[in-house]
């Protein structure tokens, strides 16, 4: 399962890509308005950061402005992967930017037939926002069961990325299931590195060193 960072902060993607185990990273809105920066100034800089797949969410909600910002993105690097709320307006436009080659990740997906339209359509990548089903009661890892079984029935090439994801074990259970990418906040993925044992078992290992004659 690849490993994506679901950040727009500079700092943090640094930080990430430093380990070698990044393959990508998703935008949106939101994140980008943390950074404090003009979008047009923080687009180029995540470009240099990370060498992989790389989320950029569009504004607008009609099919023409959505095609029109989404072929302006995916012309700024080849790495770009325009992103698309799943609206009706956005169906469409995923079957044009699609046709034109251009890669689309269909997102604020919460249901499974979200995602077969947007397989139909052609988008690349689908964004299933898991944390936020679990916020309101509702199992948000069953709705990654469901879309991996049915684009596994019939084949289907877009790939799924668990997205709005809160904690370690969301991604454990992402990878169990199958799912293709993982997009994990910088403050999951550091998590993931942690285990008591190792830390203990790696003191002892280091007293037990001191004692072995020289
Ligand atoms: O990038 C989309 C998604 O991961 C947002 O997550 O935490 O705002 O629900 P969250």
């Amino acid at each position: 399962m690849d490993i994506y960072l679901d950040t727009a902060d500079l700092e943090q993607l640094r930080a990430g890509a430093s380990y070698g185990v990044i393959d990508g990273v998703t935008t949106n809105p939101s994140l980008v308005a943390k950074t404090g920066m003009p979008f047009a100034e923080i687009v180029p800089k995540i470009l240099e950061i990370v060498d992989g797949p790389i989320s950029f969410e569009v504004l607008s909600t009609d099919c023409d402005g959505i095609v029109a910002e989404g072929r302006k993105l995916a012309a700024v690097h080849e790495n770009v992967v325009v992103k698309v709320p799943i609206i009706r307006e956005g169906i469409k436009a995923i079957k044009q930017l699609a046709s034109e080659g251009i890669k689309v990740n269909a997102t604020l997906c919460f249901q499974p037939l979200q995602a077969l339209l947007v397989a139909k359509a052609g988008a690349a990548y689908v964004s299933p926002f898991i944390g936020r089903l679990d916020d309101i009661s509702t199992d948000g890892m069953e709705l990654i069961e469901q879309i991996v079984q049915m684009y596994a029935n019939y084949d289907m090439a877009t790939q799924v990325i668990v997205a709005s994801v809160r904690h370690p074990l969301h991604i454990q259970q992402a990878a169990l299931i199958g799912a293709d990418i993982c997009t994990v906040p910088y403050s999951v993925f550091d998590k993931m590195f942690n285990h008591p044992l190792t830390d203990l078992g790696l003191e002892r290992f280091l007293a037990d060193a001191e004692k072995i004659p020289k």
